[in-house]
């Protein structure tokens, strides 16, 4: 989430700053990318089910860890957000 809004990447509104409490920050993530990125913990989990259109692989930007190993990572956004 940060990555997008410091490179002016539309689609990623990230109303709450990053705090897991609007899901203006929902993605898919690549297939290829899923088990690198982790989980969501119950809280993403929570407010995933405000945010539209999710899918297996929806994730809040603003919950996944980035590091070293996501260099390259691919993720698709939904149409709409919340
Ligand atoms: S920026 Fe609000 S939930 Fe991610």
């Amino acid at each position: 989430m940060e990555g997008a809004i410091d490179n002016n990447i539309p689609g990623i509104e990230a109303e709450c700053g990053g705090v897991c409490s609007c899901a203006t920050c929902h993605v898919y993530v690549d297939p290829a990318w899923v088990e690198a990125t982790g989980t969501a913990e119950h809280i993403e989990q929570d407010m995933l089910e405000c945010a539209m259109d999710i899918q297996e692989t929806s994730r809040l930007s603003c919950q996944i860890k980035v590091s070293d190993e996501l260099d390259g990572l691919i993720v698709r956004l939904p149409e709409l957000q919340i």
